[in-house]
């Protein structure tokens, strides 16, 4: 007992801080970052951040976002068949015409169609993700500069 004194000290105290701060500032913030860590994480390996690897119509060519659009999403990696992938930062996907909202990169990574109704080429995978990863993917490519 004389050693758990200690210990019991800094469980109180860890408790005290857990409920200062389950107060309602820090909840929403907290919420942000684990959606843009879980996109972050899936566009540059292609994995989610509970491990699960997203899938394609097709296996895709390459297994991450970034293995083709760069990890700043730049794009202008040459593929084969002649594709080259897109720039996917934000001056890029709002400069196309309608510009590209949330739910028209969704319909974009998901079936391959684009901001305008067009058919993407089909080196750039239709992925097959849970709707959060969708979502979170999303979320993050429109934070790209
Ligand atoms: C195997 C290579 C490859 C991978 C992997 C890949 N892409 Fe693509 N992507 C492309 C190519 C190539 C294009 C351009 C297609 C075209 O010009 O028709 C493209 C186009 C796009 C577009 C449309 C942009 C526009 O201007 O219309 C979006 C959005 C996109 N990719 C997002 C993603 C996301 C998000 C991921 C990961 C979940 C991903 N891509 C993974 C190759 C890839």
């Amino acid at each position: 007992m004389r050693k758990l004194a200690p210990l019991l000290l800094v469980l109180a105290a860890l408790g005290a801080c857990a409920s200062n701060s389950s107060g309602t500032k820090s909840a929403p913030a907290a919420a942000k970052v684990s959606v843009t860590a879980n996109g972050r994480m899936i566009f540059l390996t292609g994995k989610d951040s509970q491990g699960f690897r997203i899938n394609a119509q097709h296996p895709p060519l390459r297994a991450s976002c970034a293995a083709c659009h760069g990890a700043n999403g730049a794009g202008g990696v040459h593929l084969p068949g002649g594709a080259v992938s897109a720039d996917l930062r934000q001056k890029a996907l709002a400069a196309v015409k309608p510009a590209y909202t949330l739910q028209s990169l969704e319909r974009a990574i998901s079936t391959g169609v684009d901001n305008q109704g067009k058919s993407l080429n089909p080196v750039m995978p239709r992925w097959k993700m849970t709707p959060r990863d969708l979502h979170d993917v999303a979320e993050f490519v429109r934070t790209l500069k």
